[in-house]
Order: structure tokens, then C-alpha cells, then sequence
């Protein structure tokens, strides 16, 4: 799909004279005395969905909510293609704030707004666009999110919990992001709607180039749309691999998270099974 071109788009474009991708080195991040991510190193690849797991409690929201800027970590690095994020001023966190999206944890639509108002809004913080421009884009993104025409004037509390997914896909997305980030986009979704707002996100990261990342507890998520994946656990990346090597990880924390469902210590005894038999 063609979005066109839009001249605050090329305003905040950075040259691609770095390695696209985010990367955190040494990150921590302390609530009063409780250290909450305790020394956190890794990459997020460009192009790719990029997953944080680990139990509730473990620090994903915090950690992407220290990538965003709505926390500010007590010390290291966040790199957004090569640029160290934390030492922005107002104007480049403002600028830096225009190129993401992002899906909050339980949608966080406005109530009083219709789902075309919720879409435009990022537009209308963001850019310089016409109401007529502004329309016309987000009916482009709400429609590339399968939401028919007919739901455009709805309310959110009109419509099912995977249309408000994604509704809130549609406003991460209407303005471009070169970052787009989710966090747990199938809470309170039945497995079949999950499956489809994954392969969105997942479609969405191919289509645009984002850097994506996705905080999940969701094991099925990981199994459809694990290409890069983090394990958190007690403030530490405690695990780090993809989809297929997650099966198989000789980690007694990540094999706890892995199988803690009937569904999945079934598949370890058939893969454990599998194994046996071909080594005889
Ligand atoms: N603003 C805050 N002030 C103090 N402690 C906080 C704050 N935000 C988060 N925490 C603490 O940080 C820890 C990690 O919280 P976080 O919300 O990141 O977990 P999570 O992995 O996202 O969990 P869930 O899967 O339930 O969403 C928790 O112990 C939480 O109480
Ligand atoms: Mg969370």
C-alpha cells in the first residue's frame, strides 16, 4: 500500500548513516530503593518482531516504557539507531516522539472519542496534515486493519475487544512510526484474535520496516511471531533466542515459563519422545 508522501515525515527522518535498530546497554531502573531492571543489554533488529517475555511483574512494561520516554531510566543507554535517546533534549525527545507508535497495554482508547477521532489524533499532535489529509490517512490505516467503514463513527465501547486492538494498531501506525512498540496486544482476546492482531503486527513490522517490539506472556504469541526474543526475569535478561530455540533452551527459568501450560508440557514430552527415538 502506497501511504504517500508527507513533508513531517521527511522532518524527522534521520540519515541512515547508522545501523538501524535499537539497542540498550546496561540499563537499570530503580522505584525509590527497588531496583526493577537491574543491568539490561541487548538489540532489537529493524524489520523483525522483537519480543520481551517473563511473569507478570518481571519489568516489561517498565523496560518499554523506558525505551518510549514515559520512564526515565536511573542510568545506561538507549540507543535508537545510534542515537543515545536519554541524552536527548525537549526537542529531539519531541521529534523522537512523533516516529513511534505505540499499543498500550489494555488499548487505551479515548472513550469520548469515535475510532476515526482516536486514529487521528497522532496526526493531529504530530503533523501538518488537513483535516481532509488527516481523514483520508487514517480511514487508509483503519482499513488496512480490516475495520469497515461502518465502525469508523462507533465509540469504543460499541465495539469487540479485537476491534478495539485494532483500532489502537491503526492509531499506532497512522503516522509512520519508524518504532513501533506493543505492550501485551492480546490481553483479554480469545486465541484465534490473538493469532490474527499478531500476524498484523507482525505484517505491519515487514510492511513499514519498524523496529518492533512486543511484550508478551502469551506462549502462542511466541511460537507465531517469536523471530527475536528477551526473557526477563527478577530485573536480569535472563534468556535471549528465537521462537524454535525457546523449545529446546537448557534454562530451568525459561523451561518453567516455556511449559507452565498443560498444551505445552504435553509438546515437551513429544519433542523430548522425538529425540530419544532418533538417537536410537
Ligand atoms: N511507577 C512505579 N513505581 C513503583 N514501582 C513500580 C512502578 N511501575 C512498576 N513498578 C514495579 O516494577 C515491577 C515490574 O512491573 P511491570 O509493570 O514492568 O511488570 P510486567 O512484567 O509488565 O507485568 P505484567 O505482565 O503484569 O504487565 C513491579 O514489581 C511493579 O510493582
Ligand atoms: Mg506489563
Amino acid at each position: 500500500m502506497d501511504f504517500g508522501n508527507f513533508d513531517y515525515i521527511e522532518l524527522n527522518s534521520n540519515p541512515n548513516d547508522f545501523e538501524l535498530m535499537i539497542e540498550i546497554k546496561d540499563l537499570k531502573k530503580s522505584f525509590e530503593d527497588v531496583e526493577v531492571l537491574k543491568g539490561i543489554s541487548t538489540v532489537f533488529e529493524t524489520g523483525k518482531t522483537n519480543l520481551i517475555i517473563g511473569q507478570s511483574g518481571s519489568g516489561k512494561t517498565v523496560l518499554l516504557k523506558s525505551l518510549t520516554g514515559l520512564i526515565t531510566p536511573t542510568s545506561g543507554q538507549v540507543l535508537f539507531d545510534g542515537q543515545d535517546t536519554t541524552k536527548f533534549n525537549y526537542q529531539e525527545r519531541q521529534t523522537l516522539r512523533g516516529e513511534i507508535g505505540t499499543v498500550f497495554q489494555g488499548s487505551a482508547l479515548f472513550d469520548s472519542m469515535t475510532v476515526m477521532e482516536n486514529v487521528r489524533f497522532p496526526l493531529e499532535m504530530f503533523s501538518n496534515l488537513s483535516m481532509k489529509e488527516m481523514n483520508k490517512r487514517s480511514e487508509e490505516v483503519l482499513e488496512r486493519v480490516n475495520l469497515t467503514k461502518e465502525s469508523f463513527t462507533k465509540f469504543p465501547a460499541e465495539i469487540s475487544g479485537g476491534m478495539q486492538k485494532r483500532v489502537a494498531i491503526a492509531r499506532a501506525i497512522v503516522n509512520k512510526p519508524k518504532y513501533l512498540f506493543a505492550d501485551e496486544p492480546n490481553s483479554g482476546l480469545d486465541p484465534k484474535t490473538s493469532m490474527v492482531i499478531d500476524q498484523l503486527l507482525h505484517e505491519l513490522t515487514v510492511e513499514y520496516n519498524t523496529t518492533t517490539i512486543i511484550n508478551t506472556h502469551d506462549m502462542n504469541s511466541v511460537m507465531e511471531i517469536g523471530e527475536n526474543i528477551i526473557f526477563l526475569k527478577n530485573g536480569f535478561k535472563e534468556w535471549e533466542g528465537d521462537k524454535n530455540e525457546i523449545l529446546t533452551a537448557d534454562n530451568e527459568a525459561v523451561i518453567d515459563f516455556v511449559y507452565s501450560s498443560k498444551l505445552f508440557t504435553k509438546l515437551r514430552e513429544v519433542l523430548l519422545d522425538e529425540k530419544s527415538k532418533n538417537k536410537s
